[in-house]
């Protein structure tokens, strides 16, 4: 059987030009590179899974093959990597500290990537310092970590800083669809918009999330089953309730409340959910809103078809409804009542309407 690779680690980058979303890392460097501006030490910050260690590895490559003498094999020798998380003591530090003064046998740097690095002890912190301050010719420290605000001021100051960002579900979703063209896998394109926003900016869990539904939906990756898989309430069942409060149909918004929370689906995600469903109905009355909707195209025009059948006034006393049942929620006795309520006020709402507008007149 042929070994399975995952996707993270198939499709990590070779080149700075593969890398999505952080060109204003990547240029930076490129330019360094070919400026010979590169500072010694430096320090990639950024949240998990946004590509750190991956610019890491490909500088680490660059400035070696700069030099043009070293082969493939070759820079594997020169580069090594120390992860701080399980190697973070005082002791660890000098053994790295001893092997960086002897010069590469190949190739004119040695580069250090130094991963989690707020993991060291104060301890390593400290003994690293004096090498990071006056490091040999040869050798280049590449710093990554998570939470930059655990660095000590003494080992920024001494690093050149790279900022990476989350990567936008735009971004995500195109490098999903290249993923899922080179791998045969069918797919709707609404269900890698929300992969993509269900991975909230790292496209390591993006690309792990496609791998377990490529394998759940055998190469076919719908809507529907995307969102069974990630536990996410299908647009569909909002649109649903929505129609049916629209129409009045309270004991249909009731079952068909009870349908989902039968499902295993939490009753106060359920109502938050709602209101950010007619917020999103709201946004869709207006183009110049239309674009403040986090969903994909087609259900963008779902949402779009359905704001048509509300009025702005409804639509606000819906979402003030459900931000009314999110907040009560934790503090009530029966908290499955209170999204009952608000469903019920939701179903009443065109009523309502009409009522005072017979008062009126
Ligand atoms: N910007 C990106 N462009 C392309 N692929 C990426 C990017 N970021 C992450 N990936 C994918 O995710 C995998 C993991 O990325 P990487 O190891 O570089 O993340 P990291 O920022 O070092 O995360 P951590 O903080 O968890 O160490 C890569 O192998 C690659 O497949
Ligand atoms: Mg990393």
């Amino acid at each position: 059987m042929e070994n399975f690779i995952v996707s993270a680690r198939k499709y990590r980058p070779q080149e700075f030009d593969t890398v999505v979303g952080q060109s204003h890392v990547t240029d930076t460097l490129e330019h360094a590179i070919e400026n010979n501006q590169l500072a010694q030490a430096l320090l990639f910050c950024g949240p998990r899974g946004v590509g750190k260690t991956t610019c890491a590895r490909i500088l680490a490559r660059k400035i070696n093959e700069k030099d043009g003498s070293v082969s493939e094999d070759g820079f594997a020798y020169n580069i090594y990597e120390l992860d701080a998380a399980s190697n973070n003591s005082v002791d660890d530090i000098r053994e790295l500290i001893d092997q960086v003064r002897f010069a590469p046998q190949v190739g004119q740097y040695k580069v250090y990537i130094i991963d989690e690095v707020h993991m060291l002890s104060s301890n390593a912190f400290n003994a690293f310092l004096k090498t990071l301050e006056e490091p040999p010719a040869h050798a280049i420290f590449i710093l990554a970590t998570t939470e930059k605000h655990k660095i000590i001021p003494t080992i920024l100051s001494r690093c050149q800083i790279y900022d990476f960002k989350r990567i936008t579900i735009e971004d995500i979703q195109d490098h999903l669809r290249k993923i899922a063209e080179k791998e045969d896998v069918k797919y709707e394109d609404d269900a890698l918009y929300l992969i993509a926003q269900k991975a909230d900016g790292a496209l390591r869990d993006a690309l792990s999330i496609f791998d377990r539904l490529t394998t759940f939906t055998q190469k076919n990756i719908t809507l529907a089953k995307a969102a069974e898989v990630l536990n996410i309430l299908d647009y569909d069942q909002y649109l649903n309730i929505a129609d049916l409060a629209k129409a009045n149909d309270i004991p249909g918004v009731l079952s068909a409340f009870n349908e989902i929370v039968k499902k295993g689906f939490d009753p106060h995600i359920f109502i938050a959910g709602l209101g950010n469903h007619f917020r999103d109905l709201m946004m869709a009355q207006n183009p110049s809103t239309l674009n403040l909707i986090e969903v994909g195209e087609k259900t963008k025009e779902k949402f779009a078809l359905q704001s048509k059948n509300w009025s702005p006034q409804e639509l606000i006393d819906a979402i003030e409804i459900c931000n009314h049942a999110d907040i009560n929620y934790k503090n009530s006795k029966n908290p499955k009542l209170t999204v009952e309520i608000a469903l019920m006020q939701l179903s009443s709402l065109s009523v309502k309407g009409l009522d005072s507008k017979k008062k009126s007149s």
